[in-house]
């Protein structure tokens, strides 16, 4: 499985781990089990005991280390065996798990399937928006079956809304829409501007007039390996942006295996804070717009292409395509460049100046 090697990755929510629980997850094909230490820092090991192979999910924690169910070796969170239970508990040479570097940051358990000594914190991007005060998020995910590239793809080119999404975003400015591609550094942006705009049905509960014109803009922003903010504001006609409203969608996604893919999505929102009816809505979208809409489709296509690679099925491409060719470009070279020199390491911009 040709992945890049050297950056973080999601391996889970942060709330998805919680006390005492064991996570059992394939992530970049790898079966391991999510624990945290005592201290509540995560640990992300292979699930699977070197002993007999049975798998560590099924076993408990133990202090800072987990336990095998099966004859109660325990391992810590770096995948040394730690404690023997039987005979003089001598611990053989080579009795270990392997383990990833994992960190928590801004409600996201990010692993880093590279070399460990670089496993830098500071490379992940800033999404501390994710749980800044003043603003609120909603957090889901889905399991695709799909490589984990289609479901950038589908995100770097907004045109799909108006037909995968007709009912919940088709906007009647479609037709005069306007689409800039940027590249700055490692980063790809994908924006799109729909002046004078009805309000999208997804977005009609928000405003007190559903009736209102507005300049509707979708930016969507990809950092590797599969890091996509989407941002979208929509401020009535002759309003300034402090009169509209902002709306952050964080699509992040992890390959499971060659072929499927962890889909993580949530949703920050910077008005109504406290209200249930607005958290309601925004899983109603989860549910309906990304699960039932977007996964279905990506899933068919995936289906289709079978084993092969987007390039070599020759795929027609428009204009439409532009945002996600730059970043299959962009990735491919990371990973190449990776391949020729391992000390290549990727440096994601920081996201934070920039964040509206
Ligand atoms: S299989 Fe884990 S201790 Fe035996
Ligand atoms: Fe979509």
């Amino acid at each position: 499985m040709k992945y890049l090697k050297n950056t973080w990755y999601v391996a889970a929510w942060a709330h998805e781990v919680s006390g005492d629980q064991l996570l059992s997850r394939t992530l970049l094909n790898v079966a391991v089990v999510i624990f945290r230490r005592s201290d509540g820092s995560p640990a992300v090991v292979a699930d699977s005991c070197p002993h007999r192979f049975a798998p560590l999910h099924l076993g408990r924690i133990v202090g800072d280390n987990i336990e095998c169910g099966y004859h109660g070796l325990q391992f810590d969170g770096d995948g040394n065996c730690v404690h023997n239970p039987h005979g003089a508990g001598v611990i053989p040479k080579g009795c270990s798990i392997a383990a990833f570097p994992a960190v928590e940051k801004h409600g996201v358990l990010w692993i880093w399937p590279g070399d460990k000594e670089r496993a830098d914190p500071q490379l992940i991007p800033d999404f501390s928006y994710l749980v800044e005060p003043g603003r609120k998020t909603v957090f889901g995910k889905r399991h695709m079956k799909a490589h984990f590239e289609l479901i950038t793809d589908n995100l770097m080119d907004a045109s799909h809304t108006q037909f995968v999404h007709k009912d919940l975003l088709g906007s009647d400015a479609f037709a005069r829409s306007r689409h800039e591609v940027i590249q700055e550094a490692e980063a790809v942006h994908s924006n799109y501007v729909f002046p004078d705009s009805e309000i999208p049905e997804a977005y009609k509960a928000y405003f007190d007039d559903p009736t209102l014109r507005v300049d509707y803009s979708v930016n969507f922003r990809w950092l590797a390996p599969a890091l996509v903010r989407n941002s979208v504001s929509l401020i009535p006609l002759g309003k300034t942006a402090a009169e509209g409203i902002l709306r952050t969608g964080t699509h992040l996604m992890t390959p499971e295996t060659e072929l499927t893919s962890h889909y993580f999505f949530c949703h920050t929102r910077n008005f109504k804070l406290d209200d249930e009816a607005v958290d309601e809505r925004i899983r109603w979208w989860q549910k309906t717009g990304l699960a039932e809409q977007d996964g279905p489709m990506i899933e068919a296509v995936q289906k289709n292409m079978g084993i092969a690679d987007l390039d070599s099925l020759n795929p027609v491409l428009f204009s439409i395509d532009s945002a996600a060719v730059r970043v299959r470009r962009l990735h491919a070279k990371m990973i190449a460049d990776e391949e020729k020199d391992s000390t290549a390491r990727v440096i994601p911009i920081a996201a934070k100046a920039d964040h509206p």
